[in-house]
């Protein structure tokens, strides 16, 4: 299966803003014989392609690639082929609100000035979640009413430095288990119950009125009791007036567990028949790889998901959002956490697509059905 290589854009060390031209963006000729083009030119003007986008601002130090500082390739890969950019940790509490009452915005604001640059949206994540939550928090012995005020304090001062440039957060995120039962482990649902999430929507609605706050969880596509327990819930927050304005399916798939999952469209189309938009927030497809490599006959069947995820998304008009997560495959989280897999994303590094790369441009052009 031939790999096609991005050619790199000649010019400026990063093109300028989105341009809303279908030309192909300016490059030198690639290997194959396809021009380079780019994914949110291509996509319908209602659906924003999007990515993680990993680094920034003072992180350049940690031991953990930080590639918006010290790659330009990934720079212009972000800048040229997306509409959307999701900060991959950056404004998760432990990067955020390292110590109580403290914030480090360096990193989320080195991510959002980026995508500003480029004329791209940005999608927050995460506000609460049962991981990468900082020790003083999960081992502060504080009482329920203090975890309380301590949530409320975090959601509006992050929410409100991003007042109008981030334009949906992911609010509560992960917070079922796939039985449908609330997810251990998160600071604040274990001391205050599900109740919790209401008041986590209103204090991000009141820090950013603008802003479509969203649920946000994997799984939810291949779990009939998770999906149940988020339209149940999501019934229940717009019964209460809540302000819920989407539902995120992360879509972190794994060819190890074929096929394709048959109610990824029909889950989307739950959730919004409920009057939400809903995004597909984190997509990427992993594999078990045979001498770190992966076959042609899996790089084949990878690009047939994302062309399924896509499809998925396109016959939902409320589906406003397709976003990958940890591309290129260098930088993707699924190594480090699954031993033996990884080739997740459409992308092998900064500059060389795969046929799934190919598979979403034909996805994204066959547009809304
Ligand atoms: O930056 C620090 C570094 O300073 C420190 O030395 C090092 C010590 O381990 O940690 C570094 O932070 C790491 C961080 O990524 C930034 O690289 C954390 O250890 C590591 O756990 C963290 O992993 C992220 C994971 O969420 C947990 O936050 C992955 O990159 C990220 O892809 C993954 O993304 C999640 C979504 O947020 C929610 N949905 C599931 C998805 C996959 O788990």
């Amino acid at each position: 299966m031939a790999l096609l290589a991005l050619g790199a854009c000649t010019g400026p060390a990063e093109p300028p803003p989105t341009s809303t031209s279908t030309e192909p963006v300016a490059s030198e000729p690639r290997p194959s014989a396809s021009p380079t083009v780019s994914l949110r030119t291509v996509a319908p003007k209602d659906l924003l392609i999007g990515s993680s986008v990993v680094g920034g601002g003072h992180l350049s130090g940690t031991d953990h690639p930080q590639p918006l500082e010290s790659d330009a390739a990934y720079r212009q890969l972000l800048a040229t082929q997306f509409a959307t950019l999701t900060p991959e940790n950056a404004l998760k509490w432990a990067s955020v609100e390292p110590a109580r009452d403290t914030y480090d915005f360096a990193a989320g604001d080195a991510a959002v000035a980026f995508a500003e640059q480029h004329g791209e949206q940005v999608r927050g994540h995460n506000l609460m979640w049962h991981q990468s939550n900082p020790a003083w928090l999960t081992e502060g012995g504080f009482t329920p009413d203090q975890l309380r005020q301590i949530l409320h304090d975090h959601i509006s001062t992050v929410v409100g430095h991003y007042r109008g440039r981030i334009a949906a957060w992911d609010v509560a995120n992960e917070i079922f288990d796939d039985y449908g039962r609330l997810q251990a482990g998160d600071p604040f649902t274990d001391a205050l119950g599900v109740g919790i999430v209401a008041d986590a929507f209103r204090w991000a609605h009141e820090a950013d009125p603008a802003a479509v706050l969203y649920l946000n969880d994997y799984n939810v596509e291949s779990s009939a009791a998770k999906r149940q327990a988020y339209l149940d819930l999501a019934r229940q927050l717009l019964a209460q007036g809540v302000p819920l304005g989407g539902m995120g399916i992360q879509g972190h798939l794994s060819l190890q567990y074929p096929p394709f999952p048959p109610d990824f469209r029909s889950t989307l189309q739950a959730f919004a028949d409920l009057g939400l938009d809903v995004a597909i927030t984190e997509l990427d497809v992993r594999m078990a790889l045979t001498g770190g490599e992966a076959t042609g006959d899996q790089l084949a069947t990878q690009a047939d998901w994302y062309r399924q995820a896509v499809a998925g998304c396109l016959a939902v008009a409320r589906c406003v959002s397709v976003t990958m997560w940890g591309l290129p495959d260098t930088y993707s989280w699924v190594p480090a956490t699954f031993t033996g897999q990884g080739a997740a994303t459409p992308f092998i590094d900064d500059s060389t697509a795969k046929p799934a790369f190919d598979a979403l441009v034909a996805a994204l052009q066959a547009g809304r059905t």
